[in-house]
């Protein structure tokens, strides 16, 4: 499998940030994915809107370094983003930016940064550092992902509380959200992982695509990995992207907006358990 060489490639290169006794947050939700465009910077968005719409205090990251969209989705146009925090200009609390529509906090990416995409790995974890530091202010913090399993994405999968693995029924974002929970594994990060089925045609048909996945992951890794919820494909979700504006806002009452709202509160109560798990294991 192609995916999977590459993934295993990159994991051998930079084992450094995997394995091993992780920092770990103990209120950090990662949203990750195999493959690219299955809905994760959406999904993120929507989850952090979810979340402050239960009264938390949320602060949603664009851990997408090099490639970060959450500004456009939400036309926004950040005046301080991560570029100014690894240039040393500015602490990370001072790049978060309100945003007052979804009632949730920003911390911006740039768009096509070479110095972020390809950040030496000391700077990377002094990031990740600055970012668990600064948890102790919210209730939840949601990092939305670059696809596949590059050095940025195994750390701050590792960070996370729980990793919240998005997948479509196309076979190849299924066989690539399967090389990540097989190569995360391997690298230590991915035990925390929940599957959220995106796009799915229909309830009974997000199960099935879980069930795909289950299946591989209990037959080949002795993983299985529990079913966050399903996103079920909704015209809604273009439309909203097109304007700019999140889905809760716009359409809260359509089919894939109750559908996030239940997968916020899933993760959230699975956050909390794992949070006193990690207390227990005294690495909280
Ligand atoms: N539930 C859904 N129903 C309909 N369309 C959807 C749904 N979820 C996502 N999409 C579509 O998928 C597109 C890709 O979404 P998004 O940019 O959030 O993906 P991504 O995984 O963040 O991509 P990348 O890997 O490039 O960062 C959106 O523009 C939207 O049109
Ligand atoms: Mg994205």
């Amino acid at each position: 499998m192609a995916t999977d060489t590459k993934i295993a490639q990159n994991i051998s290169s930079g084992t450094e940030l995997s394995g091993g006794a992780f920092p770990r947050g103990k209120n950090i939700l990662a949203v990750a994915s195999g493959k690219g465009g299955v809905g994760k910077t959406f999904f993120s968005i929507s989850l952090a809107h979810a979340l402050s719409r239960m009264g938390k205090k949320v602060l949603l990251f664009d851990g997408d370094l090099g490639l970060a969209n959450v500004d456009v989705q939400l036309g926004l146009m950040p005046k301080r983003d991560l570029n100014d925090v690894i240039r040393g200009r500015l602490s990370l609390d001072k790049v978060v930016q309100r945003y007052e529509d979804g009632g949730f906090d920003i911390i911006a990416g740039r768009s096509g940064q070479a110095s972020l995409s390809a950040l030496p790995s000391q700077r990377l974890a002094m990031l990740r550092d600055m970012l668990i530091e600064l948890s102790d202010e919210y209730d939840a913090i949601i990092i939305d992902l670059g696809a596949g399993v590059d050095r940025t994405v195994r750390m701050f999968s590792a960070c996370a509380t729980r990793t919240l693995l998005v997948s479509t029924d196309e076979p190849t974002s299924l066989t690539d959200a399967y090389a990540f929970i097989k190569l995360g594994s391997a690298a230590g990060m991915s035990k925390n992982v929940s599957i959220v089925v995106n796009m799915a045609s229909s309830k009974a048909e997000g199960e099935k695509t879980y069930k795909t996945l289950l299946k591989a992951c209990e037959n080949f890794l002795r993983l299985s990995p529990p079913l966050a919820g399903m996103v079920r494909q909704d015209p809604k979700v273009k439309e909203t992207i097109r304007h700019q504006t999140p889905l809760l806002t716009r359409s809260p009452n359509c089919e894939a907006a109750g559908d996030i709202e239940k997968i916020a509160q899933y993760a959230y109560k699975a956050m909390l358990e794992e949070a006193k798990a990690l207390m227990r294991a005294g690495r909280g």
